[in-house]
């Protein structure tokens, strides 16, 4: 089997790793991939989605599989499917779960899924009015991507006003905050839920946990994440059926009534407030790093599942009796600007690890951190503190200026 893989971060190259450990996948492909995508596979710069399809009638691809959200809300799916190709990930119309916050809010509302309370609108004078009815704190987030840095948790009504009215103004974020949404704060532990659907049905992996922020003790802004473990004995098997009971299940079947049924990998960003599960989002593909940390728990053939999926044959998914912790590696700015190529020394990767390159590019046959997330180490182990201390025995096996990374990951089960 042939497999198509868009996207080029570390959660792609991680997939990539999986897959080759199976027998019947011949060759990877990844469109772009990155520069050590390149050594277990080929990198093809194909970025228009009519072309990319071409590619893979051409190359007789048997399965492509999306990695990010952006190619799903720009609708690959669709045109993939209209070539009679076999593609993993959600179509256009259902992508809008994750694109969407006012749409995926309405969706939740009409099937009675648990969420906080909110608004969106673009007057100040409701805003203000939604937010005396609120207790504090009060979550202020402008509608608009901002690349996660457009939430603000306000202590008090005016925290949460002046918020208001700088994001409304322009002044704060720009076109991406002329429209806001208030939300009721949760106040509870987060989890990063995972299933796998084929538009009727769904598999759960391993539940994981990420670290949003960039630094020790959740401090810090907030980043695309620093690491993440799975699978969390926070997630305890009651609290595993509920959100499968009450989040995931009317969730595909409120897609199928939209006529919008969603296959791919739905990710329930859930926030549990007195153990019951609240949808904080929903994003319509594995989370980075959350997928580095689930793809070596699975143990059967992820080409068989992706693709039986994809077509609505779902199949089961066996899992080790394993725990993995991975700890990002940042550049040196990161999350604040790009930093200048440094060379990546590795000196070896030791049992039971395994080293994930995200943002890096490849000069004269050499590997560079390119900026942004760099590297992904995961250990692997029995319990989650052996797991954490061989992700962190590979960290100190890997080097290049400017490094920053995590010293805590997985505290919160390991306190
Ligand atoms: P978002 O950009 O909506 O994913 O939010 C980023 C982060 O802000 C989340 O991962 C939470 O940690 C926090 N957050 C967002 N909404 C809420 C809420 N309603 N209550 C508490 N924390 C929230
Ligand atoms: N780690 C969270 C995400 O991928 O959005």
């Amino acid at each position: 089997m042939k497999i198509l893989i868009i996207g080029s971060g570390g959660r792609e190259y991680a997939i990539a790793l999986k897959l080759k450990e199976e027998k019947k996948v011949e060759k990877l492909y990844f469109a772009p991939g990155n520069g050590a995508t390149s050594k277990i596979g080929e990198n093809v710069s194909i970025y228009d989605y009519d072309e990319l399809a071409k590619f893979a009638i051409k190359q007789e691809i048997t399965l492509t599989i999306v990695g990010p959200e952006a190619p799903l809300s720009n609708g690959i799916v669709d045109v993939f499917k209209s070539n009679g190709l076999n593609i993993f990930g959600p179509s256009k119309s259902a992508a809008r779960l994750e694109a969407s916050k006012t749409y995926m809010k309405e969706f939740l509302a009409k099937n009675n899924i648990k969420t906080a309370k909110f608004l969106n609108t673009d007057s100040k004078q409701e805003a203000f009015k939604f937010i005396d009815s609120l207790k504090t704190p009060i979550v202020v987030k402008a509608d608009g991507l901002c690349a996660g840095k457009g939430v603000v948790i306000a202590k008090d009504y005016a925290q949460a006003k002046d918020a208001v009215s700088e994001m409304l103004d322009g002044s704060s974020f720009g076109d991406a905050g002329k429209r806001v949404v208030i939300e009721e704060f949760l106040d509870g532990f987060e989890l990063s839920f995972f299933a796998i659907c084929d538009g009727k049905n769904f598999v759960s992996l391993p539940v994981a946990q990420d670290h949003k922020r960039l630094l020790d003790g959740d401090l810090g802004p907030n980043t695309g994440g620093m690491g993440a473990y799975a699978p969390s004995p926070l997630a305890s098997k009651e609290l595993i059926r509920c959100i499968e009971n009450d989040i995931v299940k009317p969730t595909l079947k409120g897609m199928q009534d939209e006529n919008a049924p969603f296959c791919g990998v739905l990710f329930v960003g859930v926030m549990v407030v007195n153990n019951e599960p609240y949808v904080l989002e929903f994003n319509v593909r594995f989370g980075d790093p959350e997928c580095e940390v689930i793809m070596p728990l699975i143990d059967g053939d992820l080409s068989e599942i992706l693709l039986n999926a994809s077509c609505g044959k779902l199949q089961d998914v066996k899992l080790k009796d394993k725990y993995a912790v991975g700890v990002v590696i940042a550049s040196k700015d990161y999350p604040y600007k790009k930093s200048p190529k440094q060379k990546i020394n590795v000196k070896n990767i030791p049992q039971n690890s395994q080293l994930i390159y995200a943002g890096v590019c490849e000069q004269n046959g050499e590997i560079y951190a390119d900026s942004g997330r760099v590297l992904v180490c995961v250990g692997l182990g029995d319990d989650i503190a052996t797991a954490k201390q061989n992700a962190y025995e590979l960290c100190q096996n890997v080097e290049f200026e400017g490094m920053q990374y995590r010293k805590d990951i997985a505290w919160q089960v390991l306190k």
